[in-house]
C-alpha cells in the first residue's frame, strides 16, 4: 500500500473550473448489479478510484469478466467460478457486502467475509442480513464469514429498523429475482439509491417508489444487461465547493447537480458563500467573513455525514461559534484531533463538536484516518498559513480521483509526494 503524502502550501485563492467525476457510491453497487444477469453490462463515466478497482478485483476473483477501458467498465457474469468474497478484499472495502444480495438471489449461495470493525464506527451488517433472512435466505456465521443459502428467495414485506443506504440497495437487488412481490419500508432515499433503482429498471426489474421511503419490487425470473452513465459524485462536488468557500475563491463545479446537494448548498449559503446553480453545474464564490452555523447530519435529503468533516474545517475559520452533530456514525470525528494540531479550537462532547472559530490555521503534518477526514485536512491545509503535509493518503485515493491535480488546476499549491521522496 503506497504511503504517499500530499503537501499543501496554504493561502492560494482557488479560481477556475473542476469537472465532477462519476459517483463512487453509485459505481460500487452498480458493478455488483452485474452479478444479477448473464448478459453484458456497461458502466460509463467510471471514476478511477481504489474502491472501484477493489470491487473490480473481487468480481474477477469470483469469475466475472471485468474490463476497464478508460472510463468505461464492461462486466459480464455468465457463470461464476466462486461465490466467495474473501477477507483480504472485504477488509479493504465494506461495500463488498453488496455482493451478498445479488449472489444469493441469482445463484442461491454466497459467502462473504464479515467487514469487521471499521474506522468510522461499528458499522455492522445486521440490517442487510435481516432483510435477506426475511426473504428466506438461510444465514450462517462462521470463521468470520457470513454464508447465505436459498432456493429461490421469496417476496417479502420488510421494514428497515434504521435507514441504510447499501442495506436498501442490497435488499432490492435480491428482491428483483425473488419469487413474488416485495415492499420495503424505511428505505434510504439517497441519489445513489435512486440511480441504482433506475439501473435495475433498465435491466428489466419491476420497481416503484424509488426516491421515497417505500420501495416496491415485483420479482422476475431473469434480468438483462445494462448500459448506463453514472450520476455525478455529489460528495466530490461538495468537497470542492467547500475548498472554494474556505479560500475565498471562485470555483465552478462542472456537472454538479444541485438537486443532490440542497442541504450542503444551504449550509454554504449560511456561512456567507455565494452559490449559483445552473444546468451545467454549481458555482461557489467564497466571502469573508465565514459565518458560523449549526449542522446536524441526517439521511438524504438531510445534511450528508460524508460532508461533515469538510464543514468542520470551514467552520474552524468562522467568525463565531458553530456546532456540528453527527447522527449517522458513532465515531466520525477522527479529523478533530488533527485539525486541533493545525490550531482549530474544537471540543467534542458526545456526538457534537463545538467549533470556536479562529483567525488562522497553521500548517502542520497531519494524518489521514478515513476518506472524508482526509479531505477535510486537505481543505484546512488550503486555507492554513504555511505547509501542511497530509500523510497516509491512500484513504483519499479510495474516493477522490487525482485530488491534487484537480486542485492544482484551479491554483492550489499542492503536490503528491511519493512514498520515498
Ligand atoms: N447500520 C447498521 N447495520 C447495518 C447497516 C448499517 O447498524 O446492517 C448503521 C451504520 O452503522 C450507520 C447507519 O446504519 O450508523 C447508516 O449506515 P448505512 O448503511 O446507510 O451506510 P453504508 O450503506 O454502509 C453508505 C456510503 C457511506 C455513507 C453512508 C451514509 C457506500 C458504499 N457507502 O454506507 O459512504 O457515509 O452510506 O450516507 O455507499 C464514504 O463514501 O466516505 C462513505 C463512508
Amino acid at each position: 500500500m503506497a504511503l504517499d503524502r500530499i503537501r499543501v502550501r496554504g493561502g492560494k485563492v482557488l479560481r477556475g473550473e473542476i469537472e465532477v467525476g462519476g459517483a463512487k457510491n453509485a459505481a460500487l453497487p452498480m458493478m455488483a448489479a452485474a452479478l444479477l444477469t448473464k448478459e453484458s453490462c456497461r458502466l460509463r463515466r467510471t471514476p478511477l478510484l481504489h474502491d472501484v478497482l477493489t470491487m473490480a478485483e473481487i468480481l474477477r476473483v469470483i469469475g466475472t469478466d471485468v474490463r476497464m477501458e478508460g472510463r468505461e467498465t464492461h462486466l459480464q457474469a455468465k457463470q461464476l467460478s466462486g461465490n466467495e468474497a474473501p477477507y483480504d478484499f472485504v477488509r479493504k472495502m465494506r461495500a463488498s457486502v453488496l455482493l451478498l444480495g445479488p449472489l444469493v438471489s441469482r445463484f442461491g449461495f454466497a459467502r462473504v467475509s464479515m467487514p469487521g470493525g471499521c474506522a468510522i464506527g461499528l458499522r455492522p451488517i445486521d440490517l442487510h442480513l435481516k432483510a435477506l433472512k426475511a426473504m428466506g435466505a438461510e444465514l450462517t456465521l462462521s470463521d468470520g464469514y457470513v454464508e447465505a443459502k436459498a432456493g429461490r428467495l421469496k417476496g417479502v414485506k420488510h421494514v428497515f429498523d434504521q435507514v441504510t443506504v447499501t442495506g436498501t440497495i442490497n435488499a432490492v437487488m435480491a428482491a428483483t429475482l425473488a419469487d413474488g412481490s416485495s415492499i420495503f419500508q424505511n428505505c434510504a432515499c439517497e441519489p445513489e439509491v435512486t440511480a441504482m433503482m433506475d439501473l435495475l429498471k433498465s435491466m428489466g426489474a419491476k420497481i416503484s417508489g424509488e426516491g421515497t421511503s417505500e420501495i416496491r419490487v415485483e420479482g422476475q425470473t431473469s434480468l438483462g444487461g445494462f448500459d448506463v452513465d453514472l450520476i455525478p459524485d455529489r460528495i466530490e462536488a461538495g468537497t470542492y465547493l467547500v475548498a472554494g468557500a474556505i479560500t475565498q475563491g471562485d470555483l465552478f463545479l462542472r456537472g454538479a447537480q444541485a438537486s443532490h446537494l440542497e442541504a450542503v448548498l444551504s449550509k454554504l449559503r449560511e456561512t456567507g458563500a455565494e452559490i449559483k446553480e445552473d444546468a451545467e453545474g454549481i458555482r461557489v464564490i467564497g466571502r469573508s467573513p465565514i459565518l458560523p452555523t449549526q449542522i446536524q447530519t441526517a439521511p438524504f435529503p438531510g445534511f450528508p455525514t460524508d460532508m461533515q468533516a469538510q464543514f468542520v474545517s470551514l467552520l474552524s475559520l468562522a467568525e463565531g461559534t458553530s456546532t456540528v452533530t453527527e447522527t449517522i456514525f458513532d465515531n466520525r470525528f477522527m479529523h478533530v484531533a488533527e485539525l486541533q494540531r493545525m490550531g482549530a479550537d474544537l471540543r467534542v462532547s458526545g456526538s457534537t463538536v463545538t467549533i470556536a472559530g479562529v483567525k488562522q490555521l497553521a500548517g502542520a503534518p497531519v494524518m489521514a484516518t478515513d476518506l472524508r477526514a482526509s479531505a477535510s485536512l486537505v481543505i484546512a491545509g488550503l486555507a492554513a498559513h504555511g505547509t501542511t503535509e497530509v500523510l497516509r493518503i491512500y484513504h483519499l485515493d479510495r474516493g477522490y480521483e487525482s485530488m491534487e491535480t484537480k486542485l492544482a488546476g484551479v491554483g492550489a499549491d499542492i503536490v503528491r509526494l511519493k512514498e520515498h521522496s
